[in-house]
């Protein structure tokens, strides 16, 4: 029971969604006890926060800017996604990951997302909040946590829930925003999740970013991350990262944009792009002015008490 929301974690059963997620208690059991090794990295996120950009900076990062090693997709073959695994059993997870090869040499590796087997040093990608993940990850592995104002999470996710085709969202955007509000939206509740890893940003395992200001300064952020993780890079380096990062470089990039899915029929092919718009503010293009107000409201009501704030427009 996260936030007193039982159906938050991955709830998408109601109308308007056509796909239904239950976990069981054994896999949310399993989640919550996921072996640790020091060597491990986390990226820790509601989703829709840039999440992705996370990864590819934080996998890069962590290997020395092996940007040959980086021209593969992310699921399953660099990083282990904790909570999908809760959510798909295992012939889906075929689906989701890319085919077997011909050679028979890697057989579609269905079992590796969120695999505790899988060997150490693991990327780890959870949008599970510090409360449901395991209490000694951040005793144990360093984790890199990126919030975003929830106004164009929420965009962001309307989005999302419309392009996966077992998402399949058919209503309008004042129905998302709706369900949003009410907490109902898979692994809702957002601030909450944000509150809590706010809570622990001066922890020394914990880098605590926002999407904002990796729009704002990305080169900073990727400074603060390298010297997270222990790494010194040139400025060189770091233009480059910063370059191979930018919006429009990265809504090309194939191993980052999940373009594997889509001959999988695990997208909808016209309905965008995963990696869609990247901007802050496109909120403004969907919100009336009394779902704006009514919004705000409610996220002021959820950050009483707390010192934390979000940047709306840059
Ligand atoms: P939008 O839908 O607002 O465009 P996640 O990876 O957590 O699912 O987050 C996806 C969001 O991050 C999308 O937001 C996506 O476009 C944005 N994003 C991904 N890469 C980005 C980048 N390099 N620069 C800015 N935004 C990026």
């Amino acid at each position: 029971d996260f936030a007193g929301n039982p159906n938050g974690l991955v709830s998408c059963n109601h109308w308007g969604f056509k796909f239904s997620a239950t976990v069981t208690e054994q896999e949310v059991e399993d989640m919550y006890n996921h072996p640790l090794d020091p060597r491990d990295v986390w990226v820790v996120t509601p989703p829709k926060c840039g999440t992705t950009w996370t990864q590819e900076m934080v996998w890069l990062i962590a290997n020395d800017l092996d940007y040959e090693g980086a021209k593969t997709p992310f699921n399953p073959d660099r990083w282990s996604f904790l909570d999908i695994t809760g959510v798909l059993d295992k012939d889906q997870m075929k689906k989701i990951a890319p085919p077997a090869s011909e050679d028979g040499a890697t057989e579609g590796a269905p079992n590796i997302a969120g695999d505790p087997n899988r060997p150490s040093p693991r990327f780890v990608k959870s949008h599970l909040p510090f409360s449901l993940n395991n209490p000694r990850l951040l005793d144990v592995c360093k984790v890199v946590y990126m919030a975003r104002n929830p106004k164009d999470l929420c965009v962001s996710f309307y989005h999302h829930m419309r392009l996966i085709r077992f998402h399949d969202f058919l209503g309008d955007f004042e129905l998302f925003v709706d369900y949003f509000m009410k907490d109902l939206t898979m692994e809702s509740p957002y601030i909450e999740h944000m509150i809590e890893a706010w809570n622990l940003r001066h922890h020394p395992n914990l880098c605590f970013l926002f999407y904002e200001d990796m729009k704002k300064d990305m080169k900073t952020e990727i400074r603060k991350v390298a010297k997270f993780l222990g790494k010194d890079f040139t400025d060189e380096q770091v233009d480059m990262l910063a370059e191979h990062l930018h919006f429009d470089n990265f809504k090309n990039n194939p191993w980052v944009n999940a373009e594997h899915l889509k001959p999988l029929g695990l997208m909808y092919t016209d309905r965008g792009n995963f990696i869609r718009k990247g901007k802050t503010g496109d909120w403004k293009n969907y919100f009336t002015p009394e779902m704006n107000e009514k919004f705000d409201k409610w996220v002021a009501e959820k950050l009483k008490g707390t010192d934390l704030t979000f940047v709306q427009e840059l």
